[in-house]
């Protein structure tokens, strides 16, 4: 321990004591050519892999970066060899170089024609290094009236622009846009440039275009910040020849990319070991950059230099005491003070900060000590409380039952059939401690969360709300028969929490929503296949409910039939969920008075009146989810008078004048032949029949709708067949078709009209 210390100090000691020294040292030149080259061209500094003369450029078979310089002359001329252009400025860090090219001008009499020009000079980069920028350059025809371009080695138009002359007011001094001036933009990887100038002749052409013209027309590639600079009103008449700054992007252009010139370490151009490679963005090609924290010369071996941040006040803020480091910098309040000593003002004086504290630490300590140990003894009284608490639910919650059917079945067959008994916190981990945002919807009876168990399935955990009377061992059980039930249309129970007062129940994540979002959604149910899929749904919850009517006994009653009960999955499955959810409701005749379950609009009216669930009840609430289904209203809608409010009344007084059919929804109308209408809608009718006695079994509901629906989507009863086909398909159904509606069940629903269904 203590020699590792010693050993710590030691290297500190040594580190401070070079920094210390590299620091003392006089900085040298910046190196950015190679030894013995000439660096500079008049005040143009030539940096590698630019350079003039033999072994001082980068050869390797692409030209551009071998210059010439004539310094003799007044102004001195630096130049790329075998290319003729003329370079005024080079730069290592965005790879651009800067050069000045002679524009091309003619200039005519006031008759129109040509009195002199200078040459169309092209301006060759191909095989070079170099490449005229992109985003940096414009093409500007300057002069009116003029039409400017240029071509490429082929003598095809590669851009070019056309200006016009006239008083108009859009002549603004410096606003190159198309009256006198006009520029565009160039593509990208331009290595070839070679202008021209279309001659307007005077004579064929509106005299508006030469109103006001210019002797002299010009056109060029320029820099675009010299429109905004150098390019005035005054540019318009001049009638010189002018050289413009433009300029050229520079990469490594012997090899494609970085992964390709790493393959070569000889010719690989990032020398320095403080470098890394960039492809080149638009094209092919590599540049070098030195690593953070270093600049200099990335091409050079030892190019790259570490930054002294400390001197760079500007960039590198420290008010403290700045130390560099390779690569960076460290920056420290003064001894004696402690903070962020990056911030003004960051740094606090340390002694006076610390009394504070241990004044303060030591006060609330003596203070707060006894509070805190009362606390800690009155939360550990409350965790048992807690625990005893939990047990007392689970067994009154019958889950000492439950544990036993599990153990019982554990024992007897291969499993559970997936059911398990969770404990509250497996079902707060799960919801994230029940947070606002993973509700998946509030009901009646309580809010559903979705959860994630430990094994990553994805669950929905039903939190009921408060009861009346506690459960019973008759609650377990109902529990566990339920989650044997396994039918691909009703959402499978996976487990309950017994630890609660009210007994959570975990079911299988549906993911699709419910049907009620479905048929009454924003996003829509115009897509053709609608009708279908809306008659399979109601095909697929009538077997779910038959088979829980007819899978136990007495049988499984769902108490609570609507759309929003309905689930639908990924593939528009329909998965009836909640199912004897309403058993969770006290049996008591007092109580149960005053709490009917179920839901507004589709509640059977018989059990209203006599407090009793039957399996009818359920077959009646099905009518209105089947209606719905076919009129896509909801069953009790707010927007309507008064006496339309519900669907069934509505739907009901409809049938009595004959009119139900404007009810339905368009589609259905339309697509479902008058046959099977006729079939559903007396179907719906018995549903809604105020008796349950009179009601069809959920069974018999089941089959007529498999039968509709394949009358339905059968190929050839869609198409115009042989009626007597048509015929004998209906005749397959036991009932008779052509049931007209007689006044019996219309005046079952005048004797129900004053029936109150507000709970
Ligand atoms: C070189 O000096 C000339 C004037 O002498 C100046 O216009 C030009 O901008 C300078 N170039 C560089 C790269 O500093
Ligand atoms: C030359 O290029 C360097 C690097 O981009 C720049 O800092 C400098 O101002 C340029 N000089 C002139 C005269 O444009
Ligand atoms: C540009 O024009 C000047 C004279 O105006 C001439 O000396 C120079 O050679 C020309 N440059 C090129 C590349 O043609
Ligand atoms: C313009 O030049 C053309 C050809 O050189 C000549 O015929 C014409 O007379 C000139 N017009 C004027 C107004 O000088
Ligand atoms: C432009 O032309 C019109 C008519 O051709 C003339 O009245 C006006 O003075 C001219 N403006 C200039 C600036 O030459
Ligand atoms: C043309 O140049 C002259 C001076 O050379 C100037 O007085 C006149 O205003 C200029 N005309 C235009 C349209 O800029
Ligand atoms: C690597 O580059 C050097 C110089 O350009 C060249 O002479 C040599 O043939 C290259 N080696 C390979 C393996 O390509
Ligand atoms: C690359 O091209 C895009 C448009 O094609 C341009 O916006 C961008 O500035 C170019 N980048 C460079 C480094 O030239
Ligand atoms: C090169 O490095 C400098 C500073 O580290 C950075 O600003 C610049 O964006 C880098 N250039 C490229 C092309 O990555």
């Amino acid at each position: 321990m203590a020699t590792t210390l010693v050993v710590q100090l030691v290297l500190l000691l040594l580190l401070s004591v070079t920094q210390a020294s590299a620091q003392e040292e006089q900085q040298p030149p910046r190196q950015v050519v190679r030894p013995g080259c000439q660096d500079k061209c008049g005040n143009i500094t030539i940096p590698y892999p630019f350079g003039i003369g033999a072994g001082c450029y980068r050869d390797d078979g692409r030209g551009g970066f071998q210059l010439e310089c004539d310094d003799s002359l007044p102004v001195p001329w630096l130049a790329v060899t075998g290319y003729g252009v003329q370079i005024t400025n080079l730069s290592i860090g965005t790879g651009e170089a800067w050069a000045y090219i002679n524009v091309t001008r003619h200039c005519y009499n006031s008759s129109g024609s040509i009195i002199s020009r200078n040459g169309a000079t092209p301006v060759p980069l191909i095989n070079s290094h170099l490449l005229f920028s992109q985003a940096r350059n414009r093409l500007v025809a300057l002069g009116c009236p003029n039409l400017g371009y240029f071509v490429d080695t082929a003598g095809y138009y590669v851009s070019g622009c056309m200006s016009v002359c006239g008083p108009s007011k859009f002549t603004l001094p410096g606003s190159c846009t198309g009256v006198a001036c006009c520029q565009s933009g160039i593509p990208a990887a331009v290595d070839y440039f070679e202008p021209y100038l279309l001659d307007i002749p005077k004579e064929q052409t509106d005299p508006i275009f030469y109103s006001n013209s210019t002797t002299c027309r010009y056109v060029f590639l320029v820099e675009a910040e010299w429109l905004n600079t150098k390019y005035t009103g005054g540019s318009l008449n001049r009638t010189d020849d002018f050289a413009v700054p433009v300029v050229l992007d520079w990469a490594v252009w012997n090899v494609r990319n970085c992964k390709a010139a790493k393959r070569n370490a000889t010719d690989y151009a990032c020398r320095s070991m403080l470098s890394h490679c960039v492809n080149s963005k638009n094209s092919t090609g590599y540049r070098c950059n030195c690593s953070k924290g270093y600049e200099g010369n990335p091409y050079l071996d030892d190019g790259c230099k570490d930054i002294n941040e400390c001197e760079r006040k500007g960039k590198h803020t420290c008010h403290g005491a700045c130390t560099n480091t390779p690569g960076s910098y460290t920056c420290q309040c003064p001894p004696g003070t402690s903070g962020d000593a990056t911030r003004k003002d960051g740094c606090r004086p340390k002694d006076s900060f610390t009394l504070a504290l241990k004044v303060v630490t030591g006060v609330s300590l003596g203070v707060f000590l006894p509070f805190f140990m009362s606390f800690w003894l009155y939360l550990g009284l409350q965790k048992r409380k807690l625990i005893r608490t939990k047990q007392k639910f689970f067994e009154v919650n019958g889950g000492l039952f439950l544990q036993q059917q599990i153990r019982n079945y554990n024992g007897t067959s291969k499993g559970t059939g997936g059911f398990e008994i969770f404990s509250k916190e497996e079902l707060e981990k799960a919801t994230n401690e029940f947070a606002a945002d993973q509700v998946l919807g509030h009901g009646g009876h309580g809010i559903v969360y979705k959860g994630v168990l430990e094994d990553k399935t994805v669950v929905a955990i039903k939190k009921s709300k408060m009861m009346e009377e506690a459960p019973t061992t008759e609650f377990a059980r109902e529990m566990f028969i339920l989650s044997q039930i396994n039918h691909r249309n009703v959402v499978k129970l996976l487990g309950c929490c017994l630890e609660v007062e009210v007994p959570m129940l975990v079911y299988e994540f549906v993911s699709n929503g419910t049907l009620y979002h479905y048929i009454h959604g924003s996003k829509g149910l115009d897509s053709d296949a609608a009708l279908d899929t809306c008659l399979r749904i109601a095909v697929e919850s009538a077997e779910a409910l038959a088979y829980m009517h007819s899978s136990a006994s007495p049988p499984i009653l769902h108490g609570d039939v609507k759309t929003a009960n309905i689930l639908l999955d990924h593939k528009l499955t329909a998965k009836v969920s909640d199912f004897g959810a309403s058993k969770l409701a006290p049996t008591d005749e007092a109580k149960m008075a005053t709490l009917v379950q179920g839901t507004c609009g589709y509640l059977d009216p018989e059990y209203l009146m006599t407090c009793r669930l039957t399996d009818k009840s359920d077959v009646y609430s099905f009518g209105v989810v089947l209606l719905e289904l076919l009129t896509r209203k909801k069953a009790l809608y707010f927007d309507g008078p008064e006496e339309d409010r519900s669907l069934v009344l509505c739907f009901m007084m409809a049938v009595k004048v004959g009119q139900h059919q404007d009810l339905l929804d368009s589609q259905v109308r339309d697509e479902m032949r008058i046959e099977a209408l006729e079939e559903i809608t007396h179907l719906v009718v018995r549903c809604l029949n105020m008796s349950g006695e009179e009601r069809p079994t959920m069974k018999e509901v089941a089959e007529t709708l498999e039968m509709l629906r394949r009358y339905h989507s059968h190929p050839w009863a869609q198409a115009d067949a042989n009626p007597e086909e048509e015929q004998s398909l209906l005749a397959m159904e036991p009932r008779n078709a052509n049931y007209k509606f007689t006044q019996d069940c219309v005046l079952d629903f005048e004797a129900s009209s004053t029936y109150s269904y507000s709970l």
